[in-house]
């Protein structure tokens, strides 16, 4: 089979999903000419496209066309169409089982900085400067997936985590350090938690023998909530559990001033993931063609990056997207003159096809 012929699957979703999906298939189509690959793009329904077309809002076709697929691209689902829908047929419920039916263990939230963009952070700029920070998150263990109990006026959630699903994301981590500075620090509570222990004892025997080249050390989550916000610049790969990573990407998004401009990843074991914008639908500015698409077009060059490894692909769309932002190409959502999703893309295209 021919190596640089790739097979995705897209969910576009709901609300600004389709939209910034659109401009998604606009910028892979000048990758793939610029660059050589060839781009296979099987569109399936989830969230409330599919409960509209199927009552379910992850159909069995999705997930088996995943199954197959080197990497899956999502828009974003939900709406106030769907919200009076029982729990179970709620269009969030299609992205819940998706992560879950594909074995999407670890999830990736880049945390890089721009200087045109320093103003919309709540952060003072001298702190923002030369941050790129990767948070890598456990996604499918730990509190939230552990056993719940409530007995009258007692509760109690189990943290569990084992020593292979620790390794399992430790690698991940190891191998994304190892295309970046080298430096992981995994964040944990070992004074107090047990599970912080094992993430300790495992992390250092997964990088010691398997990545000797990366530097790993271990922060109490207390104190890197507050490097976060007042030495953002001294992290590499910052590497964590479930819950701790939760509210800590959430964190470091303040960083970068908009929802409009964050992608993520999550990754099963091999080079498998799925790639998507951080924010929601946008209910509010679904329709008007007025999207901010950079978050969707970040994803993409993580997709390239990661699953398809055209990386100099991905090297190029990552500096179109900046060169886009040093010539002030921003959206309504950062500035009150800002263009719309069709311009951002036009101008991200031009600067990749140096037109
Ligand atoms: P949201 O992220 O959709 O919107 C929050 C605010 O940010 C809104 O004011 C919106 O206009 C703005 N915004 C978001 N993305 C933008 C973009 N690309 N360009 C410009 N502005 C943007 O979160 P919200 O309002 O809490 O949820 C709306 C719906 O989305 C709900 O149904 C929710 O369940 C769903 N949702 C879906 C997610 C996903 O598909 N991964 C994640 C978060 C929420
Ligand atoms: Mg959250």
């Amino acid at each position: 089979a021919d190596n640089h012929q790739h097979r995705i699957v897209a969910v576009p979703g709901d609300g600004v999903g389709p939209e910034v999906y659109a401009s998604a298939c606009t910028v892979l189509d000048v990758l793939s000419s610029r660059f050589g690959f060839g781009i296979d793009i099987d569109e399936q329904l989830i969230g409330g496209a599919a409960i509209d077309a199927t009552g379910n809002p992850l159909p069995d076709e999705t997930v088996a066309a995943c199954r197959d697929a080197k990497a899956v691209l999502l828009g974003a689902v939900g709406g106030p169409k769907w919200d009076a829908q029982p729990r179970e047929l709620r269009p969030e419920r299609g992205l819940l089982r998706i992560r879950s039916e594909l074995g999407l263990y670890c999830n990736l939230r880049p945390i890089v900085t721009h200087p045109t963009l320093h103003r919309f952070s709540p952060v003072r700029p001298e702190r923002l400067d030369g941050v790129n920070v990767m948070i890598v998150r456990e996604l499918t263990g730990g509190i939230y997936f552990g056993e719940k109990r409530r007995e009258g006026d007692v509760a109690e959630d189990v943290c569990r985590y084992t020593a292979d699903e620790i390794t399992r994301v430790t690698r991940q981590a190891g191998r994304l350090a190892m295309q970046r500075d080298r430096r992981i620090v995994q964040v944990d509570k070992s004074n107090v938690i047990e599970t912080s222990r094992l993430w300790r004892e495992v992390t250092e025997r997964v990088i010691g023998e398997e990545f000797p080249e990366v530097s790993l050390e271990h922060l109490y989550v207390d104190a890197a909530a507050m490097h976060l916000l007042s030495k953002p610049a001294s992290f590499d790969v910052m590497l964590t559990e479930n819950l701790f990573g939760d509210i800590l990407s959430d964190e470091a998004s303040m960083l970068c001033g908009s929802m409009g401009l964050l992608p993520s990843a999550s990754l099963a074991d091999g080079d498998f993931g799925l790639y998507e914008p951080v924010h929601g639908s946008a209910p509010d500015i679904a329709g008007q063609g007025i999207a901010n698409p950079y978050a969707m077009l970040l994803s993409i060059a993580m997709m390239l990056r990661l699953s398809l490894h055209e990386t100099e692909a991905a090297d190029a769309l990552d500096s179109a997207i900046t060169d886009c932002w040093s010539d002030g190409v921003l959206t309504l959502d950062l500035v009150p003159e800002g263009v719309g999703t069709e311009a951002v893309t036009e101008a991200v295209c031009r600067r990749l096809t140096g037109a």
